[in-house]
């Protein structure tokens, strides 16, 4: 994936170099302006078995700054902000491939540097017994839970 583009951030940023667990790394430029989701708003989107998003929808466009094109294709670490621990997403891997339901916070960045916390339920869809591919809706958390996420992620 393409390292971001001081063109895009809007103010001042710091830099950080992301490696995946696909092993390819990208240069992520990082804000400190937080778009809050607005109430009652839920972001959706659609992974194959790879975490390749194959769906979004337009809570989702609005919220991370991309164009929908931008975003179908793309792995889901296009939203991975450093600020979230590795540790997290294996919990979250581990137990949709189990299929069970996952539930977390996460901190997403945005394309323009800047991040928004959500409140994530993922699920694998299942057809004919097999795995297909992999949902996430998320909502609004609520300020004390992102307060106590942002603790203990930073112990992670
Ligand atoms: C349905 C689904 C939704 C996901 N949503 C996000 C997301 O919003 N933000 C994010 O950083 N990772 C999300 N992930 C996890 C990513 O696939 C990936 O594991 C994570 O960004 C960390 O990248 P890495 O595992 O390559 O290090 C999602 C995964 C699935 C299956």
């Amino acid at each position: 994936m393409k390292d971001m583009n001081p063109d895009d951030i809007s103010g001042e940023y710091r830099e950080h170099t992301l490696t995946y667990q696909d092993g390819t790394q990208r240069k992520v430029l990082v804000t400190e302006t937080e778009t809050p989701l607005p109430d009652g708003r839920l972001i959706v989107s659609r992974t194959d078995l790879n975490g390749i998003i194959t769906e979004v929808n337009q809570s989702f466009v609005e919220m991370s700054a991309y164009q929908k094109d931008e975003l179908i294709g793309m792995p889901h670490y296009i939203l991975r902000h450093p600020d979230m621990p590795a540790a997290a997403f294996k919990g979250l891997w581990e137990t949709v491939q189990k299929r069970e339901k996952w539930h977390g916070y996460v901190k997403n960045l945005r394309k323009d540097g800047g991040f928004y916390w959500v409140y994530a339920t993922v699920i694998a869809n299942i057809r004919h017994n097999e795995i297909v591919g992999f949902t996430s809706v998320r909502r609004k958390p609520s300020r004390s839970k992102v307060t106590e996420a942002e603790a203990l992620y930073q112990t992670l």
